[in-house]
């Protein structure tokens, strides 16, 4: 998966503080699931976005969220998100279903893309599990706008657990559904990959099980344009167990990673301004150029050559295998 790496700044502000927004429609999708339509406040602008990217969200009750957005990308001014209400989760969904209301006024950052479309793929395969549909929703509009061949396998519990149905089927699109209730409980992955051609890109979002066992099928099939989106963390945070110490590289100034504690901690507690959201290696936010040292690559936001070169590392889940680290900042 390709991810474009923007220099992080040292900011007074963070950067979700950058797009003010209100909440225009808050719409039923799904059992446990609504879309949140957010417009720019009078005097602002939101940028556009290509498909595949998400915002975080800067919750009223202090919770910061990453989501996808699910809408077209040729619409100007209008962030569409699906929430799934997560009840065992950490509060975020929960909120935004229980206490969110049309008219609030929120801060969100500027979309970012970790999970990029290739346009110009000769096929696309889009897969989705659950609310992963909304960054696969978006791509497939994209796709069907610019008369790309695609296809779209959608997989949910239910039928009634399914979200934006009557948005996949008016985009006329090829689409496998497969409901757990009606077609059994796993679809059979294996075949429907190994079904396609091979020359075609695949993009996957769903739950972890789904997305490892699509991962390890299409390195096993010999697929070689496989790309994933993950909104769960996969490893727990690095927070240390042997202490080191972070260079900070534009200022000379040394700081000493406890343990008990993380790398991004560790920077806020000393003032250091880092860009950061969902602090679960997933939505990218807190990526920071490394000047030398070895990272311990925990989030899901890198892609294979970038852990290995380790030039850039999430400082929010990630640590240090040696005793020292430098960072560009
Ligand atoms: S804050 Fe989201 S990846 Fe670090």
């Amino acid at each position: 998966m390709l991810v474009v790496y923007h220099p992080p700044r040292v900011r007074n502000k963070p950067e979700a503080t950058q797009l003010r927004a209100t909440v225009h429609v808050i719409r039923y999708e799904a059992q446990r699931v609504v879309s949140v339509e957010l417009r720019p406040q009078p005097g602002s602008k939101f940028p556009d976005f290509d498909a595949g990217s998400h915002i975080d969200v800067y919750l009223p009750n202090g919770m910061v969220r990453s989501y996808s957005l699910c809408n077209s990308t040729d619409d100007k001014n209008l962030y569409v998100i699906g929430v799934l209400n997560v009840e065992a989760g950490r509060g975020g969904s929960r909120y935004i279903h229980e206490q969110l209301r049309v008219g609030a006024k929120i801060e969100i950052s500027k979309p970012r893309n970790n999970f990029p479309l290739h346009e110009g793929a000769v096929h696309t395969v889009l897969i989705a599990g659950g609310v992963g549909i909304t960054p696969i929703l978006s791509m497939a509009r994209r796709l069907r706008a610019l008369g790309q061949s695609v296809e779209l396998l959608y997989c949910a519990r239910s039928r009634v657990e399914a979200a934006f149905v009557q948005d996949i089927e008016a985009l006329g699109i090829a689409v496998k559904w497969h409901f757990n209730d009606e077609h059994g409980e796993r679809v059979d992955l294996v075949q429907f990959l190994a079904t396609r051609r091979r020359d075609a890109h695949f993009y996957a979002c769903g739950p972890t099980q789904m997305l490892d066992d699509f991962e390890r099928h299409c390195g096993e099939l010999g697929l070689a344009h496989a790309h994933v989106e993950r909104f769960a963390a996969r490893y727990a945070p690095a927070e240390t167990t042997k202490p080191y110490r972070v260079e900070l590289g534009r200022s000379g100034r040394m700081l000493d990673v406890t343990p008990g504690k993380t790398l991004l901690q560790t920077l806020l507690d000393a003032g250091i301004d880092v860009p950061h959201g969902c602090k679960q290696g997933v939505c990218g936010a807190c990526k920071t150029r490394v000047l030398s040292g070895e990272p311990d690559h925990r989030d899901t936001v890198l892609n294979a050559s970038e852990r290995e070169g380790n030039a850039v590392m999430t400082v929010c889940v990630s640590g240090c295998k040696g005793e020292l680290l430098a960072l560009d900042l």
